[in-house]
């Protein structure tokens, strides 16, 4: 997979694709007036106070946490907490994207990163449009990559893209002159989901000033295996300094995530009285090769002995030192992996993690399309 960066391509790229992309659009909006790339949001460095200067810079992706150094990750988190202290203050967020076009192209269905994704774009004030699979030309046969691309020939600065497909996002990156967001791709990564899950583990553990997670130890539990969420959150939190566990039976947490970073171990009632924060991991039915999408998995023997190994009770909760909180990503299966008890309990941020998700995708917005603030 590619690493984060400026280029598009792991190695960097000829940026062939945003020359192109430049030279055959006229990159029109509504009324048929300019709209900005995200790459020309970008001050050169001749730039006096009081002019912007469009540069040839090669669009700026988020495809992955994995290979993010801790200074940019640092970075997108301090600005993500200066969105949640100016939203909490009840102030307006500075207009850092206006005139840049947003596209939400989602695949894959979507409650929490599609709403959040709108509403960071809108709170910035970038144009945002609105794109589902199932009310587009890919019913009819179209690739993701030509759909991609004609949306992007329209003016789109950025592409925030969801898919069932690993490696999607960057697929498209690969053929892109826009920016383009991972907004989770099938089982590889979901890195606004990481950022907003450290934001997260920041706030609730009160290490919002140093960022500091080497004191910290996360368990995430459950399916592992099939979790774009967990990679995201094994990379991140790594990096900040954590020890990340996966937990979960061998099918689900096989011992090979252990070359992510973290460590597998199988016994939660073990682990729980020692760790800072719980990341409950949705069983993921639909990805583990029964199409009835029944509520039944050859990675486990049963449901009934799947809650007896894993499932999150108030029993087990119990257990779990007086400061340690719980997270999960969402949708939840509730009564399965999690109960009502829990989730919905006093440790619980599960709420807060959807908020920060506006927060976190404010930074991850300003990041790709290079905005002054930011883009340092
Ligand atoms: N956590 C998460 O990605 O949720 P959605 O699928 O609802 O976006």
């Amino acid at each position: 997979m590619a690493q984060v960066g400026r280029s598009g391509r792991a190695g960097g790229r000829a940026g062939g694709s945003a020359v192109r992309n430049r030279k055959m659009s006229k990159k029109v909006g509504s009324g048929g007036k300019p709209t900005r790339t995200a790459s020309e949001v970008v001050e050169s460095p001749q730039a006096n106070s009081s002019t912007r200067a469009v540069v040839a810079a090669t669009p700026r992706h988020l495809l992955q946490l994995e290979g993010m150094d801790r200074v940019t990750l640092t970075r997108l988190l301090r600005r993500a907490t200066m969105h949640a202290t100016k939203a909490e203050a009840g102030e307006n967020a500075e207009q850092t994207l206006s005139g840049v076009t947003v596209a939400n192209l989602f695949f894959e269905d979507s409650t929490r990163t599609r709403t959040s994704f709108s509403m960071a774009a809108f709170n910035l004030g970038a144009r945002v449009l609105e794109f589902g699979a199932t009310t587009s030309s890919v019913s009819k046969g179209e690739t993701l990559i030509d759909t991609a691309r004609n949306v992007e020939a329209m003016g789109v600065g950025v592409l925030v893209v969801r898919a069932k497909q690993s490696g999607a996002a960057e697929m498209i990156s690969k053929d892109a002159g826009a920016s383009i967001v991972n907004a989770g791709d099938g089982r590889h990564e979901h890195p606004t989901q990481g950022l907003l899950d450290m934001l997260t583990a920041a706030q609730a553990l009160g290490r919002v000033e140093t960022l500091d997670f080497s004191d910290l130890r996360l368990a995430i539990v459950g399916d592992a295996v099939s979790s774009r969420v967990a990679r995201s959150a094994i990379h991140g939190f790594t990096t900040l300094g954590a020890k990340v566990m996966c937990i979960g039976p061998s099918a689900m947490a096989p011992k090979s995530l252990e070359t992510l970073g973290c460590t597998v171990e199988r016994d939660l009632d073990a682990v729980l009285p020692d760790v800072d924060a719980v990341m409950m991991l949705r069983v993921q039915f639909e990805r583990h090769g029964d199409a009835s999408g029944a509520k039944a998995s050859p990675l486990i023997p049963s449901i009934r002995e799947y809650r007896v190994g894993y499932a999150l009770t108030p029993d087990r909760e119990s257990m779990m030192k007086p400061s340690a909180i719980v997270m999960h990503p969402g949708p939840m299966n509730r009564g399965l992996e999690i109960d009502a008890a829990v989730a919905d309990g006093e440790r619980s941020v599960i709420l807060q993690q959807a908020r920060n998700g506006v927060f976190a995708r404010m930074a991850a917005l300003e990041w790709v399309a290079a905005a002054p603030q930011i883009a340092k």
